[in-house]
């Protein structure tokens, strides 16, 4: 069988990594979760000086990039995968809404995307890959057999993010969550560099009504009629 390419994009929490990662795990490919590494980059820039509410160092963040190092290492299956930044562990604290709050300035700086651009490319060369994003389809692999938009209501997006959250154990306000992701998708969707937006050829999914097993169904039916 051959391997093929998938990329998937779409607006903050459409539920875009875990089809990705069921993906991967039932056709035993690579999956590369992009907007961790922005997250990373910007735990960085937070525990260094870089980004808070007062301040934002373009400069120091761009002279920074070379001494931050981002690895992915699999346990079993790829939704027990973690990212690490400079050989830590950080999975967990990407996830929080302070690292939410400040991901979508950081990811506008072209410098900081050149850099995850080169990477994410690495990771895919030998295809077999499911990489998740805003600009997989556009920009990391325009060439990508499959692409997916994916698409859901914005309260409905930040009622499934409000869950995990809270599940995790977090102290937060649905409102809070609500207007992050619609100031995420606002600074996403007209950012200078890379905008999302739906790519060439890329089939669009919303899955506002749809359960996970339809979701998944429907996409790796999709990926099956490409192999
Ligand atoms: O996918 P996730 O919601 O974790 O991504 C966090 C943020 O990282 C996005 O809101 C976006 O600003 C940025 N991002 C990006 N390009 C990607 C993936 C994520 O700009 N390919």
């Amino acid at each position: 069988m051959r391997k093929i390419t998938i990329a998937i994009d779409g607006y903050s929490s459409t539920g875009k990594s875990t089809v990705a990662k069921q993906l991967a795990d039932y056709l035993g490919y690579v999956y590369v979760d992009s907007g961790a590494m922005y997250r990373a980059v910007t735990l960085y820039s937070m525990q260094n000086g870089i980004i808070s509410k007062e301040n934002f160092d373009v400069e120091k963040l761009k002279e920074s990039l070379p001494s931050i190092h981002l690895k992915f290492i699999k346990e079993e299956a790829w939704n027990k995968a973690h990212i690490f930044l400079n050989g830590k562990d950080v999975e967990n604290e990407i996830r929080n809404l302070d690292v939410s709050e400040f991901v979508s300035p950081i990811a506008t700086i072209h410098e900081v995307r050149v850099k995850l651009v080169a990477q994410q490319q690495q990771l895919g060369l030998e295809k077999g890959v499911v990489m998740d994003g805003r600009d997989i389809g556009t920009v990391v692999f325009p060439n990508a057999e499959l692409k997916i938009f994916m698409n859901a209501s914005a309260p409905e997006r930040a009622q499934r993010r409000y869950k995990e959250l809270v599940e995790r154990g977090e102290t937060v306000s649905f409102n809070d969550v609500l207007k992050n992701i619609e100031d995420r998708d606002h600074i996403d969707t007209t950012r200078e560099d890379s905008p999302l937006r739906k790519a060439d050829g890329a089939i669009e999914i919303d899955n506002s009504d749809m359960n996970l097993d339809d979701q998944f169904h429907t996409v790796l039916q999709l990926a099956k009629d490409r192999i």
